[in-house]
């Protein structure tokens, strides 16, 4: 089949990787002429597990090609991918002028039957605007042409996105165009030869599908963190209390693990957009109220416990950050707790030493020639005569560090851990001050 991806980040490029590399024949389309170039020049603008050697087979097979000119990207696809950013409005809610411009870009260039598909997050009733945006342009220049619009959100995770979309939960498609169901069962099939994973609904419950599962994760997060903070106060260990809840089946395990609070790009957005179209509805979801509010607190948590640790005035102290990225796995700093874990530290008088496997480059951008952060080429030379180690992301390579060459690195034996990476009886027996989040005498 001709695809064409609109937006070629993290979505658009898997997307378009993924459904080459099952045999289609796509081109992704993006207004950023420095990506599309990189991209031409065999690099990959971002980093995802498993997405470069697959961009290389799709290249040198001629399945896969890339693209800054929008005639040419609505000419080739009879599927239309929208796969551009929906970044928060001022209000909270989403910002769709991506998405409307590229609808509008359809609209003007299309020639022939094409079905458009919402792959973006969007509120519910955007599929309307699309549509409507589209027959406006064709309208302007007079053509009458058939075409489809469809929703087909996008679940996968990134660090594990070409996994995600190669071997999907599930394949949600909100149309009401027989046409179009069949062109996307007809699309997806290669994605579900185990078994059936096409979840086929009306436009409305699809858009919403999305905002309720990240509505839901997020939910579960702030909840742990909550309880992780009621532990420590109550001398019990929420390490414990999350393997007594995961136990249980109506529960389980994914998703109940404490620490610094959501970040990336789609929850914080998505949970605020979500809450945006419940008020303009009049009908607040008040679960979300709190669980916003609880996140932003636990974002501090590392610098509350850090200043009960050191004193507010944190002059003359040099932390060491490990982890940058707003989960392993990714170059991703969207929203990323490090982000407001250092400026907090920054505020305070500190100076950081920070190191990520692979997000330092991302980094150096967000936080530009700041004096007072610098980055370091290894975990270890990040401790060189710091006062205390900072552990934000959970990147495996820091699960089991060598503890004496920390201890001597360090100019004190202090490890404040957001992620609860270690067992605290252990690490304390190897001399160390230990403060993860929830655990006992934490
Ligand atoms: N990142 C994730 O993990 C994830 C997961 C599921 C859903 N989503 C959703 O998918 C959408 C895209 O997210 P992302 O993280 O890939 O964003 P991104 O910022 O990485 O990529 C968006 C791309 O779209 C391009 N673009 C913008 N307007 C364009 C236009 N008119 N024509 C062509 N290209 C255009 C931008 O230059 C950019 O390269 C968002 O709605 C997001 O909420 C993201």
């Amino acid at each position: 089949m001709k695809v064409t991806i609109i937006g070629t980040g993290y979505v658009g490029l898997v997307t378009g990787t993924c459904l080459a590399e099952v045999g289609n024949d796509v081109l992704c389309l993006d207004l950023d002429a420095a990506k599309i170039a990189m991209l031409d020049r065999g690099g990959v603008p971002i980093y995802e597990p498993g997405l470069e050697p697959l961009i290389r087979k799709g290249v040198e097979a001629g399945r896969l090609r890339f693209t800054t000119d929008i005639a040419a990207g609505v000419a080739h696809g009879t599927l239309q991918f929208i796969a551009v950013g929906t970044p928060p409005d001022e209000d909270g809610s989403a910002d769709l002028q991506h998405v409307l411009a590229a609808a509008r870009n359809i609209g003007r260039h299309m020639t022939s039957h094409k079905v458009v598909v919402d792959k973006s997050t969007v509120p519910v009733g955007t599929a309307d605007k699309v549509r409507a945006a589209i027959a406006d342009e064709l309208a302007k220049r007079r053509a009458d042409l058939p075409f489809a619009v469809v929703s087909n959100p996008e679940f996968l995770k990134e660090g594990a996105a070409v996994d995600d979309f190669m071997r999907p939960d599930r394949i949600v498609i909100g149309a009401d165009d027989d046409k179009a169901i069949q062109l996307m069962r007809a699309l997806y099939a290669p994605f579900q030869r185990n078994h059936e994973r096409l979840l086929i609904m009306d436009i409305r419950s699809a858009e919403l599908t999305k905002y309720a599962a990240n509505a839901m994760l997020a939910t579960r997060i702030s909840f742990m963190n909550e309880l992780a903070n009621l532990a420590e106060k109550l001398g019990a260990d929420i390490e414990q209390v999350r393997q007594g809840i995961g136990s249980d089946p109506r529960i389980g395990y994914h998703f109940l693990y404490p620490g610094l609070g959501y970040g990336g790009s789609c929850f914080p957005k998505d949970v605020q957009a979500l809450q945006r179209t419940a008020e303009e509805q009049g009908t607040p979801l008040r679960v979300l109220a709190a669980v916003e509010d609880a996140n932003a607190a636990q974002k501090k948590r590392l610098v509350d416990k850090i200043v009960a640790r050191f004193g507010a005035d944190l002059a003359g102290r040099k932390l060491a950050i490990w982890g940058l990225a707003f989960k392993p796995n990714t170059d991703d700093m969207r929203e990323a707790p490090s982000r407001e874990v250092i400026d907090g530290l920054r505020a305070r008088g500190a100076t950081i030493v920070a190191y990520d496997p692979v997000a330092m480059h991302e980094a150096k951008r967000v936080f530009g020639a700041q004096d007072g952060v610098a980055f370091a080429a290894s975990p270890l030379a990040a401790l060189q005569d710091a006062d205390a180690l900072v552990i934000i992301t959970e990147w495996k390579e820091f699960r089991s560090p060598d503890f004496d060459a920390v201890k001597t690195a360090l100019k004190a034996p202090v490890i404040f851990d957001g992620r609860n990476l270690y067992d605290p009886a252990f690490v304390r027996a190897q001399g160390f001050e230990y403060f993860p989040i929830g655990r006992r005498n934490g």
